[in-house]
């Protein structure tokens, strides 16, 4: 079998005095798959998806990322990790407004130190292949929820990472600025890219993942993978 991108082993994080966020949660996402986390507000969604892009520690357990033990990361470690593993996508979408498109787009590629020429036309393709070049010299406070989500897809995959996070993705768009970014989600995993995705909207789930994984009180209740997933996998 191929390597796992995701590996959690009982993994719990607790906050303060309060019930744990996450409790023993084990959790195998191998290349290719998309997988879909549902569950109401408050069950442990987004500490989840923190934990596996190095944002924060877990109390227990053990987390391991295409080949890293992301648990065991200081903090200079844990920055390297997410520039070279982890894309992430917010539901705010987290673009930066005194910055252009093109210059929030290429700063994962910057950070990591790729030159700025090459960072600039890798960009300019994510850009266009998103359908939103001509808003390249713009700033993000001009655009739509929709355009801004796709800019952020951009940025996330500027350092063409193994793991794609997103965390309600569509949770503040419109219902076709939503179907969009689901469309996009789900061709992006048609080519390849693993992605994990938190969202409250079945549709969503539906469209562009082949697994969903239920979190109630910060316990994982439920795992399933579709059915004309499994069947291609047992062939
Ligand atoms: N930084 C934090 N400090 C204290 N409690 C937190 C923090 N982040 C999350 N929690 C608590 O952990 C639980 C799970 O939160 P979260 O993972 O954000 O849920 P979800 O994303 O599913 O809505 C909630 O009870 C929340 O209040
Ligand atoms: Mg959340």
């Amino acid at each position: 079998m191929t390597r796992p991108v995701i590996e959690l082993r009982e993994v719990s994080r607790r906050y303060d005095d309060a019930l744990p966020a996450l409790q023993e949660a084990s959790l195998i996402v191998r290349p290719g798959e998309a997988v879909a986390v549902l569950g109401p507000s408050g069950s442990g969604k987004s500490t989840l998806l923190n934990l596996i892009a190095g944002l924060d520690r877990p109390d227990a357990g053990s987390i391991t990322v295409d080949g890293v033990r992301v648990d065991r990361l200081g903090e200079a470690g844990a920055a390297r990790y997410r520039r070279s593993k982890i894309g992430m996508v917010f539901q705010f979408f987290n673009l930066l407004d005194d910055l252009t498109v093109t210059d929030n787009v290429i700063l994962p590629a910057r950070l990591a130190g790729m030159a700025r020429g090459d960072a600039a036309r890798r960009a300019a393709q994510l850009l266009e292949t998103l359908g939103i070049d001509r808003h390249a010299h713009a700033h993000p406070g001009r655009l739509s929820g929709g355009e801004r989500q796709r800019v952020a897809v951009a940025r996330a995959l500027m350092n063409r990472p193994p793991l794609l996070l997103a965390d309600e993705p569509t949770g503040a768009l419109d219902t076709a600025a939503g179907q969009d970014v689901s469309r996009l989600l789900a061709e992006l995993n048609a080519e390849g890219q693993t992605i994990v995705v938190v969202t409250h909207d079945l549709a969503l789930a539906r469209s562009c993942t082949n697994r969903t994984v239920r979190i109630a009180d910060g316990r994982i209740t439920e795992d399933l993978v579709s059915p004309a997933v499994a069947s291609e996998a047992v062939r």
